[in-house]
């Protein structure tokens, strides 16, 4: 069976990489990695990170890409390897660009799809921007649809998927945390005390949003004397030159993105974290730090749900208010410093290798879907 595995970005490469190691691993299946370079600097981080090599590496990357260039750009590119290849399968992560635009590509050539990290919704079109409708178009092309959790898999009922072709398997995000922190690893930074970590990247937030949290976190920081932040820059400059003016002040650390190793070991040792990120929101609460959300609205409510995440946007009082309430109560940061398996248990990656074997007819027994653990 030949299974091509598409990535571009940085977090579909982490989140698909435990699942070509784990196909990678069975000789009955022929393993081709596509990566499409969506993110040039980034992915290639990401590939050393899990030692992968693509058989196909597409460079679409351009400096400031509009959605429609990386798309017809994509669109041409993966439809040629995809023709050439002629996979009994595809498999897409998520929702960027290179995830959706692969899933059509398949459609295009009759070749089935399966999606990891099916189901997520916010019912808000514009946001994440423009995320939400990539996954749901990739939701109406795909043949098998990895649902993280129960709810991802309500979603995907709700919008008339059948019951038979969804599998809660658990986000594969946590198997790669997990690989990551199995490793040893030397902190990138030596905060002296305690030290919070903030990433933003969402197009929702550039602009005004993002100067909004830079000039909070400055505050914060005069506020605190013992506080530090690390904030690792993603490569894109409207985010990086929105922020560097901002935010050249004593004990913010600007760096650039890290290996997901480091940036998992440093996770561990913040005291909280501050993202508009999708992936960070699912790892916090596996590692049991408070995380921040900085966003209106989130497709992950399972965070907020079990207490270990609160949205906060980007208004600069309120991230204020809320970040003192966690460096000033420690009964008010121990509530939501919770260890939660709510997206994963790292077992995800494999559930999904069962469940091709089964769709190839290789195996005959059923598939323990994720329980989680609060
Ligand atoms: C993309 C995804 C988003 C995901 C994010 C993860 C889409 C539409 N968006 O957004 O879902 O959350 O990745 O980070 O698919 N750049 C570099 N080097 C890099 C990466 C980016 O220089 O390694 C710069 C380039 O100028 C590029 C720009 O960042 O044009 C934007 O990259 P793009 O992939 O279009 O959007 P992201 O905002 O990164
Ligand atoms: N990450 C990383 N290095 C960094 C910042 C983030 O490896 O410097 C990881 C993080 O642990 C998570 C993923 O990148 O797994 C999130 O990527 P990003 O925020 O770019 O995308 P999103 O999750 O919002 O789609």
């Amino acid at each position: 069976m030949k299974i091509v595995c598409v990535v571009g970005t940085r977090p579909d490469t982490i989140k698909m990489a435990p699942v070509i190691k784990k196909l990678q691993d069975d000789g009955r299946f022929i393993v081709k990695v596509l990566a499409s370079a969506q993110h040039r600097e980034m992915l290639d981080i990401v590939l050393r990170d899990f030692d992968i090599t693509p058989d196909y590496d597409l460079n679409v990357m351009r400096k400031l890409q509009s959605l429609e260039d990386l798309s017809a750009r994509l669109l041409k590119k993966i439809g040629k390897v995809i023709r050439e290849e002629s996979p009994d399968i595809v498999i897409v992560q998520g929702d960027t660009t290179t995830s959706f635009i692969s899933a059509l590509s398949a459609f295009y050539h009759k070749v089935p799809v399966a999606h990891l990290e099916a189901g997520l919704r916010t019912n808000d079109k514009y946001a994440p921007f423009p995320e939400e409708i990539n996954r749901r178009l990739i939701t109406h092309i795909a043949d098998l649809h990895f649902a993280p959790t129960e709810k991802a898999r309500d979603n995907l009922l709700r919008e008339g998927i059948e019951k038979e072709k969804i599998f809660v398997t658990g986000n594969t995000v946590i198997d790669a945390l997990e690989i990551a922190l199995q490793k040893p690893c030397q902190l990138p930074v030596k905060p002296k005390g305690r030290f919070i970590i903030l990433t933003i990247h969402r197009r929702e937030n550039w602009g005004e949003p993002i100067e909004r949290v830079a000039r909070a976190i400055r505050r914060l920081l005069t506020e605190f004397p013992d506080l530090e932040v690390i904030f690792p820059m993603h490569k894109n400059p409207i985010v990086r030159n929105a922020v560097k003016p901002l935010l050249r002040v004593e004990r913010a650390y600007l760096l650039e993105p890290l290996p997901f190793i480091p940036f998992a070991h440093l996770m561990q040792n913040s005291y909280f974290i501050l993202t508009d990120s999708g992936g960070i929101q699912e790892e916090a609460s596996y590692i049991g730090k408070p995380v921040l959300i900085l966003r209106e609205v989130t497709e992950r409510p399972e965070v907020i749900e079990a207490g270990c995440g609160l949205l906060v946007g980007t208004d600069e009082e309120r991230i204020i208010e809320e970040c003192r309430k966690l460096l000033l109560y420690p009964e008010q940061y121990q509530r939501m410093a919770k260890k939660v398996k709510i997206f994963g248990d790292g077992k995800a990656s494999e559930r999904v290798h069962q469940v091709l074997l089964s769709y190839f007819g290789l195996r005959k027994e059923g598939v323990e879907e994720f329980k989680p653990q609060c």
